[in-house]
C-alpha cells in the first residue's frame, strides 16, 4: 500500500494560550513549557463535517483518482454529534462517493489503525482505492472550566488516499487494559427498565499516567517494529509521532538517540487533534516538500484505552 493523496483542514478560529488565561487559572508560560502548545484551532462557525469534507476533497484531488474510483471510505473518529449514521456515511454524498464506509474509534491512534485495515483490504483485493478521513473535535469532550485538559486539545481533520504500491513495510498495533486513565462518557436514553444513575461526564484524564504510558508504550512499539524489520533508529529519516505533547516526543527521541530534526512537530500550532494529528503533519510536510521521495518514515501514536499503533513506510512524492 502507498499513500497517493493527502489533505487537511483546520477551523478558522485560532485560540492562543493568553486567550485561555483570560478565563482559566493558567498561563502561556505554563502551557508552553509543559506541552509545547502555543495555539490551537477550535470549531466555532464550521462543523466537523465541513472540515472532514475539505480535507477529503483535497486528498482526492491530489491523488488524481476520480471519486467514482474510490471503493472504500474508512473514517477515524472518536465522537461527533451523531452516533448514527456514521461520519463516513454523512460524508459519502457530498464527496460524490458510492462505496461501503464505517467509522473506526481507535482513539488518537485511529489513523494508524485505519491504515492497517486499509492495507489488509488492499492485500485481499477487497478494495483498490481507499479514502481514509480522520476528523476529530476533542475540544467538545472537555470541561472548559478545567485547566488540566482543555488547554491540550484542538480540532482538525486529515485525509489520505491509499492504493496498491510499494510503500508501507510493516504495522504494529497494541491494546492494553488501562481504560481508567483517559475516558469520555456519553449518556444513553433511559428505558422503563433501566434508569440513568450516571450523568454525561466530560473528559477525565490522569495526565501523569497518560504521559508515562505514552512514552513507555511508544518506545516499546518503535523498538519492536524496528527490530522486527532488522532496522535501527538511524534507518528512519523522519519520525511522525502523535502530536500530544512536545515533552512526550522529546522523551521518545532521547531514548532513540536521534537528532531533533527527525521529529517534526505541529502541536505548537494545533494542540492535540487526536487521530487527525499525524495526518495533518503528513499533509503539511508533503505539500511543503519536506517529505523526500524514498524517505523512510515511522508513524507512532497512542490514545485512550490504552491503544497504540506504529508503522514504517517508504514515501513516494506526491505532485500537488
Ligand atoms: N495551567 C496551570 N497549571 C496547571 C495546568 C494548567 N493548564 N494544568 C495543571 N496545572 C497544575 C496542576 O494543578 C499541578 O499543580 P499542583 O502542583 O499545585 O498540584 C501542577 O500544574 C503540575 O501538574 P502535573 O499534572 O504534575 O503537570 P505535568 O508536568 O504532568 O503536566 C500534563 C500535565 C497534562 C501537561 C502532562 O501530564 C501531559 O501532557 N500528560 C499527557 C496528556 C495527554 O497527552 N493526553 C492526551 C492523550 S491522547
Amino acid at each position: 500500500m502507498k499513500i497517493t493523496g493527502t489533505g487537511s483542514a483546520l477551523p478558522e478560529k485560532v485560540v492562543t494560550n493568553d486567550m485561555l488565561a483570560g478565563f482559566l487559572d493558567t498561563s502561556d508560560s505554563w502551557i508552553t513549557s509543559r506541552t509545547g502548545i502555543r495555539t490551537r484551532h477550535l470549531l466555532s462557525t464550521e462543523t466537523l463535517t465541513d472540515l472532514a469534507l475539505k480535507a477529503a476533497n483535497a486528498a482526492i484531488a491530489s491523488s488524481g483518482v476520480q471519486p467514482e474510483d474510490i471503493d472504500y471510505l474508512i473514517c477515524s473518529n472518536v465522537a461527533n454529534s451523531y452516533v448514527s449514521p456514521s461520519l463516513g456515511s454523512i460524508l459519502l454524498a457530498p464527496l460524490g462517493l458510492c462505496c461501503p464506509t464505517f467509522d473506526l474509534n481507535g482513539a488518537c491512534a485511529g489513523l494508524v489503525y485505519s491504515l492497517d485495515i486499509a492495507d489488509s483490504f488492499l492485500k485481499t483485493g477487497r478494495a483498490k482505492n481507499i479514502l481514509i478521513v480522520a476528523a476529530e473535535e476533542p475540544s467538545r469532550f472537555c470541561n472548559w472550566h478545567e485547566r488540566e485538559t482543555s488547554v491540550l486539545f484542538g480540532d482538525g481533520a486529515a485525509a489520505l488516499v491509499v492504493t496498491e504500491g510499494e510503500g508501507f513495510k510493516d504495522f504494529l498495533l497494541t491494546a492494553d487494559t488501562h481504560t481508567e486513565v483517559l475516558y469520555y462518557k456519553r449518556s444513553l436514553e433511559e428505558t422503563p427498565y433501566d434508569r440513568l444513575d450516571e450523568k454525561t461526564e466530560p473528559l477525565v484524564m490522569n495526565g501523569r499516567e497518560v504521559f508515562r504510558l505514552a512514552v513507555t508504550s511508544c518506545i516499546d512499539d518503535i523498538d519492536k517494529i524496528l527490530e522486527k524489520n532488522n532496522m535501527s533508529g538511524h534507518d528512519i529519516d523522519l519520525y511522525l509521532l502523535h502530536q500530544a505533547n512536545f515533552r512526550i516526543i522529546e522523551s521518545i527521541r532521547q531514548h532513540l538517540e536521534q537528532p531533533r530534526e527527525k521529529f517534526p512537530t505541529n502541536m505548537q500550532n494545533y494542540g492535540n487533534t487526536s487521530s487527525a494529528s499525524i495526518g495533518i503533519l503528513i499533509d503539511e510536510l508533503s505539500r511543503t516538500g519536506q517529505l523526500k521521495d524514498g524517505a523512510t518514515l515511522l508513524l507512532s501514536a497512542f490514545g485512550g484505552g490504552f491503544v497504540t499503533g506504529a508503522a514504517i513506510l517508504k514515501w513516494s512524492q506526491i505532485n500537488y
